[in-house]
């Protein structure tokens, strides 16, 4: 695993310039999925209209719109909680995006509210990807996009 304080410290540097959401999580993305191994995608999903909306994203294309409640990252949602899922196909109601996923973690974003306003996604093709001490280090690297993102243009 990469050194996850560096991964913060380069998401902080990025935001300096600008902490807009989009070039920011574009980034954000970018620095997850060169920076960690046996990744298949890595990105954002925004809350928007009461569904999720895809955001910046790094890997193949992916399904636009999730529901609340569905699938991994719904549930990551709904439950305003991180979920991380060692074999996906167990999951009930996963969304196979791609069908080299096998494991999956996914964090949610929160506004100054403690409002759910974004989710952070990772996928792997390797079962059982995800340990405790990764979902650590993704965890710090979400609060640390929390505390700088500008969430409106
Ligand atoms: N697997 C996710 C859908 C998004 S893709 O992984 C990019 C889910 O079950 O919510």
């Amino acid at each position: 695993m990469a050194d996850g304080f560096l991964l913060t410290e380069q998401v902080l540097a990025l935001a300096q310039e600008d902490a807009w959401w989009a070039p920011l999580m574009a980034n954000a993305s970018a620095l997850l999925y060169q920076s960690l191994p046996d990744l298949n995608w890595a990105g954002f999903y925004l809350v928007r209209d009461g569904r999720l909306t895809l955001g910046p994203f790094q890997g193949k294309a992916a399904c636009i719109h999730i529901e609340r409640g569905r699938g991994v990252c719904g549930t990551a949602w709904r439950d305003n909680r991180t979920v991380r899922v060692p074999d996906v196909h167990a999951f009930p109601g996963h969304i196979a995006c791609d069908g080299a996923s096998n494991a999956e973690i996914v964090i949610p974003l929160r506004d100054g509210a403690g409002c759910v306003r974004a989710v952070m996604d990772l996928d792997s093709p390797v079962f059982g990807r995800f340990s405790a001490a990764d979902q650590e280090m993704l965890e710090a690297f979400a609060r640390a996009i929390e505390a700088c993102v500008r969430w409106d243009a």
